[in-house]
């Protein structure tokens, strides 16, 4: 399998990157973690492996970890958001997808999680979408997948990942779904529609709460053909 097939998840040291790294490299794709620092870069690569031992994952600077890939998840905190697409931008090629799994959560302003803020270009994934070079396209998805579950290698992540953005883009990131056991992916449509989808983290942040389930609720559309 060539680096084109390979996934790079920029901020991939927090809390929700290596869950999706170790579940991607599970099921047999390359993955590259990018942070703003190499060293971290590679520490958090190297306990990727440790979970996943037959996985092939590299880590890197982010502008370095997204010329490595074809898809680049952005897993940085909304706030972040605009600068880190700044300072990959010269590294993003025609043909690149960039996935925006950002939440506007108004901690960014000082609020509290269980509420998002305004976004002038309607969300972060448009936000994202307003940054990227021409030819690179922008899609949103994974916004309503709990970290805590991801990384429960153990047991399937039962959730719907509604995925929105221009449609051949949009049906790449769709086929990422199936690789994590329990994820299934749902087709949203325009990337307009991830201002909604980006909403319901702030819901589900205080379903989690109020039900006290620390290791996150999911999300399930009924009535979908198979
Ligand atoms: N956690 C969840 O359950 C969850 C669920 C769904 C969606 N999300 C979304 O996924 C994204 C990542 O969430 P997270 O919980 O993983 O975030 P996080 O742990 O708070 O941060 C992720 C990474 O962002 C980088 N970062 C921190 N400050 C930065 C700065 N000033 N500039 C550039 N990069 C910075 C750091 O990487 P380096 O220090 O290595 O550069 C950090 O490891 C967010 O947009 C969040 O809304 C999270």
């Amino acid at each position: 399998m060539g680096m084109q097939d390979a996934i790079a998840i920029l901020g991939g040291t927090g809390d929700q990157g290596p869950g999706l790294a170790q579940r991607f490299a599970r099921a047999g794709r390359e993955v590259v973690i990018g942070s703003r620092k190499l060293d971290k870069a590679e520490r958090v690569a190297a306990e990727v492996k440790e979970a996943v031992p037959e996985g092939k994952v590299t880590g890197f600077e982010n502008a370095e970890a997204a010329k490595r890939a074809s898809i680049v998840i952005l897993s940085v905190p909304f706030e972040h958001t605009a600068s880190t697409v700044k300072g990959i931008k010269d590294s993003l090629s025609e043909g690149q997808i960039v996935v925006s799994m950002g939440v506007p959560l108004a901690t960014a302003i000082g609020d509290g999680a269980v509420r998002t803020m305004g976004v002038w270009q309607g969300s972060c994934a448009e936000l994202v979408a307003s940054l990227v070079p021409a030819g690179v396209e922008v899609v949103s998805a994974f916004q309503n997948v709990s970290a805590h579950r991801l990384r429960d290698l153990e047991n399937p992540v039962e959730c719907d990942v509604v995925v929105s953005g221009p449609r051949a883009a949009r049906e790449k990131v769709m086929a990422l779904c199936p690789l994590v056991p329990g994820l299934r992916a749902v087709d949203g449509g325009p990337l307009s529609n991830a201002r909604i989808v980006e909403e319901i983290t702030a819901l589900l942040i205080g379903l989690n709460i109020r039900y006290k389930l620390p290791e996150g609720l999911g999300l399930r559309f009924t009535g979908l053909p198979d």
